[in-house]
């Protein structure tokens, strides 16, 4: 079967007001086929955001790529302006589900409008007119038994926090993108809501709306049970990718295992949902790293670490990015 995402060397760079690089993404390569699910897990500010942006091919200044390549069924996302990116690519090729739900709609305008808004801006040539859209948006919330006139009519202050993630969502998945990326879409919600978001991505995948989704979350626990494959990110690379069960039960890099033992024990500790911690913090990516980029944290660093750079190397049947990982 052919890969419906391939992504090929991509590194990407902020480029600031002072003229200062952030290489926040390098030299990341995976490839996905339909109906894979592929989880991204790593601790805040390790560019998982950022791999989302290039995954769509959405470079709005201070974003630019560095080098390599994104392809979506085999088609190329880099040099497109944002512009033809809203047009042909965002909600049709690849679609996200944003963070937070809240901030993604306009608080002025009303569901239906906004999904006409956003349907209009991201169906590239094909003409689909507002009653088109009303029509397939009343089918799609019925079929998650949503309340769909209420919704439809309300404006997002007017729904709960759990319908307006439902809508955010409906909405992102209407033209049934062939990838779906959802960015952490529970962080901002309560326990409640965010079991009613899962369960609505679940129905979304069943009922084959979408097959192919990348799923950022900490919720290790959900990762486990739903990803095929999971990828762990540290200070713009990956540094672990294999099969849910090598990289949850049996990890190698000594990052994935701090990352794993933290977010489990958040997992453990029902009140707090957030990840604990793993003592120091990640490196700045504004200047050059020399060396293993976890050295500095790594409780197995050996000397040799802070100077040679590590590459993903097959250790078993998974890729990891450290020489003495066994
Ligand atoms: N607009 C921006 N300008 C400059 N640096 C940014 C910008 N957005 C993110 N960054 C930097 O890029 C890195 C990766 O951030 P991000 O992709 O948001 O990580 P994550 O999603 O894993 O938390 C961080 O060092 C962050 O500070
Ligand atoms: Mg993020």
């Amino acid at each position: 079967m052919a890969n419906i995402l391939e992504v090929k060397d991509l590194s990407l760079h902020y480029l600031t007001r002072f003229g200062q690089k952030i290489g926040a993404v390098t030299d990341v390569s995976f490839a996905m086929k339909q109906g894979e699910i592929l989880g991204i897990a790593g601790e805040s500010g390790c560019g998982k955001s950022t791999l989302v942006n290039g995954l769509m091919g959405l470079f709005i200044p201070p974003l630019y790529p560095t080098s390599g390549d994104v392809l979506v069924g085999g088609e190329s996302l880099m040099n497109r302006t944002p512009q033809e990116v809203r047009k042909n690519v965002l909600s049709q090729k690849v679609s996200m589900i944003p963070q937070g739900a809240f901030n993604a709609l306009n608080p002025t305008r009303k569901i239906k409008d906004i999904a006409a808004d956003v349907i209009a801006a991201h169906s590239g040539s094909k003409n689909i007119n507002k009653q088109q859209i009303y029509t397939r948006l009343r089918e799609r919330f019925d079929l998650f038994g949503m309340e769909t006139d209420h919704i439809l009519n309300s404006f997002p202050i007017q729904l709960t926090a759990g319908e307006r993630q439902r809508s955010v969502i409906g909405i992102s998945t209407l033209l049934n993108p062939k990838v779906v990326i959802a960015d952490e879409p529970t962080s901002a919600l309560d326990v409640t809501t965010q079991k009613v978001v899962i369960k609505m991505i679940f129905d979304l995948l069943e009922k084959n709306i979408f097959s192919t989704m990348i799923f950022i979350t900490h919720e290790l626990p959900l990762l486990r049970h739903v990803a095929h494959n999971i990828a762990i990110m540290y200070a713009g690379e990956f540094v672990e990718y294999g099969t849910a069960i090598q990289v949850v039960h049996d990890p190698r890099h000594p990052y994935t295992r701090a990352l794993m033992g933290a977010m489990l024990s958040a997992d453990a500790n029902q009140k707090s949902k957030k990840p604990t911690t793993i003592e120091g913090a990640p490196p700045s990516l504004a200047k050059e790293i020399i060396g293993c980029r976890f050295a500095e944290r790594c409780p197995s660093a050996r000397p040799e670490c802070k100077q040679k750079s590590q590459s993903l190397r097959m250790v078993g049947e998974r890729l990891v990015r450290c020489d003495y990982a066994e």
